[in-house]
């Protein structure tokens, strides 16, 4: 689909279903390459399975447009959930769905009972949907890391007061 013709459509939003799960990969790994398993942030998805009525993807009829992911960790003794990774077709960026997926994400986690949210990502992105540094600067990753990159949201007030310590993956 051409550009243009992107921008005159609008994505529907839903739920992950297991088999969509290469229409995923492939949107993660055209939007990221192959470096995209040396990050950090990997390293908490390995050997884990996302929650899938917290993951979504983003439908222009048949084709999937966008997607984001949400997985279960710990930091220190803090249930979270890993935002993670997001990714949008490159015919469809800057006309704000990446955003609306954020969001999506994010009410549907609250919706859940969940309390707080992390990832690893651009403040500039992040921070307009509520994601601070200022929150996470505790929080340790497995491996390199630039902090500020660090983000928490809090989706119950108060859920990151002295969130601090690894954060780790959940595998079972
Ligand atoms: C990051 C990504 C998901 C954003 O999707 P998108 O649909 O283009 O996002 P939006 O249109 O909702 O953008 C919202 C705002 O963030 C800005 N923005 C988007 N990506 C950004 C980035 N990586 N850094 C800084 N700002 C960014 C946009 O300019 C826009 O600002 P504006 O409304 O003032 O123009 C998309 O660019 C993508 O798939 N990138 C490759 C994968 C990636 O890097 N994902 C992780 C990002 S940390």
């Amino acid at each position: 689909m051409t550009a243009a013709l992107a921008s005159s459509v609008t994505p529907v939003l839903a739920a992950e279903r297991p088999r969509d799960a290469p229409l995923v990969e492939g949107l993660i790994a055209s939007a990221f390459g192959p470096g995209r398993f040396a990050k950090s942030a990997e390293r908490l998805r390995e050997g884990a399975r996302p929650f899938l009525d917290l993951s979504f993807l983003a439908w222009i009829g048949r084709e999937a447009v966008g997607c984001v992911r949400q997985w279960p960790v710990t930091i220190g003794e803090t249930p979270a959930l890993l935002l993670g990774p997001i990714a949008v077709d490159d015919d469809f960026r800057r006309q704000g769905l990446g955003s609306t997926l954020v969001r999506h994400a994010a009410e549907a986690a609250q919706r859940a009972g969940h309390g707080l949210i992390i990832l690893v990502g651009d403040e500039p992105f992040f921070g307009p949907q509520g994601f601070s540094a200022g929150l996470a600067r505790a929080v340790r990753l497995p491996g390199p890391v630039d902090q500020r990159r660090v983000l928490v949201r809090e989706l119950i007030s108060g859920a990151a007061a002295g969130l601090a310590g690894p954060i780790r993956r959940i595998t079972a």
